[in-house]
């Protein structure tokens, strides 16, 4: 495998430290490769709430990202480069280091066993070894960009083993992890085989942040059972004296950003296009989901076909439009859930449809930000069902464009963000039944009734937006 440049010797990192104050590290960078009018390759800044949460903060203290750009490359990384004022640290991955440390570990290893095993994870020893690999040289490029005693927040899954590998480098630094995933029940994080590395990776951060409280309990379980720390609530006691924290801090969206859009009049009129364009229903059910065998789709699309041949809805005035995203296409998982979802869409719309009148508009597309915005403009009802989901930030987008407190959220109580909208209409994506009940319900309710749940959401919405979240989270490092 080729494992990229030559590492720098780490004695020579802390002589020559480098010059930002904030790095931040995170398995992709937040931009994407785009061709220019003149055909040449070049980046644009994607969007993103963790970008712009970060950005302010960023730029007042010579902040540097660093990550993978997203393509394959068996060059050695780039220099830093700089995209609207950001600087960005590239780690290029080739095309073993793709397959072992992100289709494989952290795809198909971490990802499904962190969400509760909705696909079998498999375990493979040379995938771990390039998760380590790949990690260890996030660990040595944050090392020689860091400055003296700058803070260094660490992102999720594919980089869990990177906090103990950095202190061990800079012992100097201020570490933060957060988990944007969520984080297993004891007994299934107990059947990895790397378990104890991985606990002892996350250790080496100061704090440590997952999306709920519950995350952080059996982090901290966990560390005393098998790494046998002595812990006290949520504080890790390790042996060379320092403490390592476990807390829960929700991510959120840009509310402002959403906002904004959903009073511009173009998004308003690209709602109304949709709406024409769907046939001018009465009704509009909206799913937008990563194509990802956690979100649910499969059962959410059985729930409705079986209301509308029940006969509670008719293809002439309502219609469910659900956007899956492609993601992950080369992860044979992925690519057996696109056949089933293709399967069960083409079967609905030929025994249900009607000439014109498709019972689910279904779009295998990603969408710019406007465009989701109109969607959700165009939506009288959100439908979000995971089997699980560390927060889902399509519903709380869904929420912050509802401006006129009109629309109904049918969320899975599995999705992170169930434990803050308390007020949608929550179901267990696992019973069918419960679903139907529960679409109808959200369909039928008097307007005043919406209004009021989603009043209470907005209200919710902008006290916590991603903002906040990164202040509190920089603050409690
Ligand atoms: O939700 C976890 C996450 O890794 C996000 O950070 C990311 O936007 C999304 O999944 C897509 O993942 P990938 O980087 O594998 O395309």
């Amino acid at each position: 495998m080729n494992a990229g440049p030559p590492h720098p010797d780490p004695a020579r990192v802390e002589d020559v430290p480098g010059h930002a104050n904030l790095v931040i590290v995170a398995n992709r960078l937040p931009v994407d490769q785009v061709t220019a009018p003149d055909g040449s390759l070049t980046w644009r800044r994607s969007p993103g709430g963790l970008v712009s949460a970060l950005e302010p903060v960023m730029r007042s203290h010579d902040g540097a990202w660093i990550g993978w750009p997203g393509v394959e490359s068996a060059e050695p990384d780039g220099d830093p480069f700089q995209v609207d004022g950001l600087t960005l640290v590239p780690i290029n991955l080739n095309a073993a280091e793709i397959e072992g440390f992100y289709e494989g570990f952290s795809n198909g290893t971490l990802w499904p066993l962190y969400h509760d095993l909705v696909a079998k994870p498999e375990f493979h020893r040379e995938w771990w070894e390039a998760y380590v690999e790949v990690n260890q040289r996030f660990a040595v490029k944050t090392a020689e960009v860091a400055a003296p005693d700058a803070t260094v927040w660490v992102h999720d899954y594919q980089l869990q083993l990177v906090p103990a590998m950095l202190r061990e480098l800079r012992p100097d630094l201020q570490i933060g992890f957060f988990l944007h995933i969520p984080f297993p029940p004891t007994e299934l994080f107990g059947q990895l085989p790397w378990r104890r590395q991985l606990l002892e990776g996350l250790l080496g951060a100061d704090l440590v942040g997952f999306q709920l409280s519950g995350g952080a309990h059996n982090f901290v379980r966990l560390v005393k059972q098998r790494v046998g720390h002595h812990t006290e609530g949520n504080s890790v006691h390790l042996p060379d004296g320092r403490v390592s924290r476990a807390a829960a801090f929700p991510i959120s969206i840009d509310v402002g950003a959403f906002q904004a859009l959903a009073e511009s009049p173009s998004v308003i009129a690209r709602a109304a296009e949709i709406r024409v364009a769907l046939g001018n229903p009465k009704q509009v059910l909206l799913g937008i989901d990563r194509l990802d065998y956690t979100k649910g789709i499969y059962p959410r699309l059985r729930a409705y076909s079986e209301l509308l041949a029940e006969g509670h809805f008719n293809v002439t005035d309502t219609v469910f439009v659900q956007v899956a995203t492609p993601s992950r296409e080369r992860v044979e998982q992925y690519r057996l859930l696109r056949d089933d979802v293709d399967r069960l869409v083409g079967r609905i719309n030929g025994d249900l449809g009607q000439i014109g009148s498709p019972a689910i508009a279904y779009l295998h597309s990603s969408y710019p930000q406007h465009e989701m915005a109109a969607l959700y403009l165009a939506a009288d009802i959100m439908v979000v069902t995971p089997y699980r989901d560390g927060m889902n930030l399509v519903a709380k987008e869904y929420v912050a464009c509802r401006l006129d407190n009109d629309g109904a959220l049918v969320l899975s109580e599995f999705a992170g963000a169930a434990a803050e909208f308390r007020q949608a209409w929550q179901v267990n994506p696992y019973d069918i039944d419960g679903m139907k009940a529960a679409i109808l319900a959200a369909v039928q309710s008097p307007p005043e009734e919406r209004a009021r749940r989603m009043a209470a959401m907005r209200r919710y919405l902008h006290g916590n937006d991603v903002s906040h979240w990164a202040a509190s989270f920089l603050a409690a490092l």
